[in-house]
């Protein structure tokens, strides 16, 4: 009678499970490629969104927030391979929301799940981050680096065309510059790039006038808004975001930020024989908060039927190592142990920008000063010495 009852139970078991699994596959199967919602709630057909990709990272975040600030409705999309989805939650922290910014865990180099999250929102503009950006790791492994940012850019595109949305704002960088040792780059300054993270910005850049050009003077026109950013740093003054770099910073900022926190040694300036005041190279800072601001005015110039714009974002003044070293020391009260090594191959004396054409055309100046800059970072270090994450999730 017990063995009757036990295969039973084996059989309706076996079975049972094999349905379930069936049930599950369907699931799965029917999801799938459809971009996995990982929170967020808010969603209305009759509203008009923002497309954030790359929206978890660093500038993206900083970005979102400000949108929402401004009374956009923004729809993030990331595949999460830099970040984290924390900086989400801070952002409906600092503005006194709950689970409403919609978030898809997607990669744009799967172009049915991003044309997914195009069918459901109606898309006004799409402000395009998603990018892999560390120009050392691009020279050791540029497949990857030409794959991500350009494939994912393409797809980006193409799943916009099939959707009928005209306005993008793209992330570039002042690495598209050719080294011309003038004092400031405009616009119109000679371009070529030294390393593959900087000709994948430049080859999108070329892609983005391509469409543009194609599609000028047709119902299908085209806005665009190119924008090379100098060097964002800073953080969010409520000390809830920052830049949550990786155990050994790629940029000057972090890495001396991490100095002062204790969590590394001593920061490496790499070369104090250049031809700039102290010897050392010299940069154009940018506080994050007024990079985040300079996106919401593009989208709104996008809205305005600006054709392609192409605009640099800087302050306009340069600091050299040395002084952003002492600039942060003042700001944490603390040493910074420095040493001064060779020069790395690809440096340059000194990259600062012209930001008039910005000032001009986008009405956008920076509002906050360098004590700012790095007050901010302090602020947010301190309070996350490892990010949005703990040290074990950090190192692993
Ligand atoms: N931070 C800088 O100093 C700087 C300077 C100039 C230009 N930029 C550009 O600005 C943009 C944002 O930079 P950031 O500092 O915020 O970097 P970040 O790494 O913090 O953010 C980029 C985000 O894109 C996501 N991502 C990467 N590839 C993706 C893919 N295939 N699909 C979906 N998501 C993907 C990452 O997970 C990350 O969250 C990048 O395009 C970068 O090249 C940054």
């Amino acid at each position: 009678m017990y063995g009757v009852v036990f295969w039973l139970t084996l059989v309706t078991y076996f079975f049972g499970c094999r349905e379930l699994s069936k049930g599950l596959d369907k699931q799965i199967k029917s999801k799938r490629p459809i971009a996995s919602i990982a929170r967020g709630s808010a969603f209305d057909t009759r509203k008009e969104y923002i497309l954030v990709t790359g929206g978890t990272g660093y500038i993206g975040s900083h970005t979102v927030l400000k949108l929402i600030e401004e009374g956009y409705d923004v729809v993030v999309l990331d595949n999460l391979s830099n970040s984290v989805v924390e900086p989400l939650r801070r952002i409906e922290r600092i503005l006194g929301l709950k689970n409403q910014i919609p978030f898809y865990e997607a990669d744009l180099l799967n172009y049915d799940d991003i044309n997914a999250v195009f069918k459901k929102y109606r898309v006004s503009c799409v402000i395009h981050f998603a990018a892999l950006k560390a120009v050392e790791e691009s020279t050791r492994e540029p497949l990857r680096y030409y794959d991500n940012n350009f494939g994912g850019t393409v797809n980006l595109l193409k799943a916009m065309q099939e959707n009928s949305v005209k306005n993008i704002v793209f992330s570039s960088s002042a690495t598209v510059y050719e080294y011309s040792g003038k004092d400031s780059y405009t616009e119109d300054s000679k371009l070529a790039c030294t390393n593959p993270y900087g000709r994948t910005k430049l080859f999108m850049e070329s892609v983005i006038e391509d469409i543009y050009n194609t599609a000028a003077g047709t119902d299908k026109q085209m806005n665009a808004v190119i924008l090379r950013y100098f060097n964002p740093f800073g953080a969010h003054p409520s000390g809830l975001m920052g830049e949550d770099a990786g155990q050994l910073p790629n940029n000057l900022m972090p890495y001396i930020a991490q100095v002062a926190v204790g969590e590394l040694d001593k920061v490496h300036v790499f070369g104090a024989d250049y031809n700039t005041k102290d010897g050392t190279g010299v940069r154009d800072f940018i506080h994050i908060m007024d990079l985040a601001r300079a996106h919401v005015y593009s989208v709104k110039k996008t809205s305005e039927n600006c054709g392609l714009k192409v605009y640099n974002v800087g302050s306009g003044s340069g600091y050299s190592v040395l002084e952003m070293i002492e600039a942060m020391k003042e700001a944490c009260n603390c040493q910074i142990p420095f040493v001064i090594d060779g020069r790395r191959s690809g440096d340059v004396d000194k990259v600062v920008c012209d930001p008039t054409k910005a000032e001009r055309e986008l009405g956008f100046k920076v509002e906050y000063t360098l004590k700012d800059m790095c007050r901010d970072l302090w602020r947010w270090q301190q309070a996350n010495p490892h990010g949005y994450r703990t040290k074990a999730e950090k190192s692993n």
